[in-house]
């Protein structure tokens, strides 16, 4: 990879893409582990997926034996994943009993029980955040990246972030830099400090665990491309719709609960959409199909 790098080649999961003149997007309330048997193997670029934890924060967060219940939607993700595809895990480290899930718990279970390769462990850091008096407060939380294959699409030119205008100058003049690679900006790493949306925020919109667009953003721009599929079945208040619809992307959200139309619909009336597209509520198995199409 340092080869390619230094030599400004490309990778071998670079993939050709054209802009699409028109992306579309279908909204569906259902259950995720019956949404996936309706998905064709090979077909998704990106699942996002921010699921339940087990820790009552809402009607939706409660379970007998979590992991038993998630095995049944971590099971299809390499199933469904393309080879070159990405799925990312939302969560946190936040155990309390056997009963109760976490991120930990999935990523052992997809070390041992998957043929997923774990690619990194984003900490996702903000300075908002509860008080504690008896530990630490939490300021972060955890997305694990994982793929299908060692041909994953990655593309880091698109989410590096800029120097300021003192280090691009000095690292300009450093002879041993490739002054290409350093206009082009840095990797952002793998500790990403991003505001958590306030109750206030211009984003919310009602759903207690709603992520910030920037986040989201930051995660389509680096592992789909226009045109591509991404895919998030724990959809909430339909962030991962927004973003991939600024981003010329194809989307099917998913949410057990209705609410994601309304809240969706909300978050999409304070977005600014520039690309042309088509949102299918309730599609048939005709309209989702062509979603699947390669
Ligand atoms: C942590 S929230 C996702 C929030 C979302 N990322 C956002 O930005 O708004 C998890 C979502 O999973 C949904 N959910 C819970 N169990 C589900 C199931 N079995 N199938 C589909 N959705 C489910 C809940 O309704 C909830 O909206």
């Amino acid at each position: 990879m340092n080869k390619i790098h230094r030599d400004g080649g490309r990778h071998k999961s670079y993939v050709e893409y054209e802009i699409p003149e028109q992306v579309n997007l279908a909204i569906i309330t259902k259950d995720a582990v019956s949404f996936l048997e309706q998905v064709p193997d090979d077909s998704i670029q990106l699942l996002i997926l921010d699921p339940p934890y087990n820790l009552d924060i809402a009607t939706w967060d409660t379970y007998d034996n979590y992991i038993k219940w998630a095995k049944q939607w971590l099971d299809e993700i390499a199933r469904v994943l393309r080879p070159g595809g990405n799925c990312v895990i939302f969560g946190g480290f936040q155990f309390q009993d056997v009963k109760n899930g976490d991120l930990l718990e999935v990523m052992h279970y997809l070390r041992h029980e998957s043929k997923l390769r774990l690619v990194n462990l984003i900490i996702w850091n903000y300075k908002n955040g509860m008080s504690a008096h008896r530990f630490f407060a939490n300021r972060h939380e955890e997305i694990a990246w994982f793929t299908k294959t060692d041909k994953y699409y990655f593309d880091l030119d698109a989410v590096r972030e800029k120097f300021d205008e003192a280090t691009l100058e000095m690292y300009l003049r450093d002879k041993r830099l490739n002054p290409e690679n350093v206009r082009k900006g840095k990797n952002p790493g793998n500790v990403w400090q991003m505001g958590r949306l306030n109750g206030n925020s211009l984003e919310r919109v009602g759903h207690p665990t709603q992520k910030p667009q920037e986040i989201i953003r930051r995660i389509v721009k680096a592992l789909s491309y226009p045109g591509s599929l991404v895919v998030d079945f724990f959809a909430g208040s339909g962030t991962t719709g927004i973003v991939s619809l600024q981003e010329n992307r194809n989307c099917i959200l998913v949410d057990s609960d209705k609410s994601l139309v309304e809240m969706f619909e909300l978050q999409k009336q304070k977005s600014k959409l520039e690309h042309k597209y088509k949102i299918s509520i309730k599609p048939t198995q005709k309209e989702l199909d062509k979603f699947f199409m390669k």
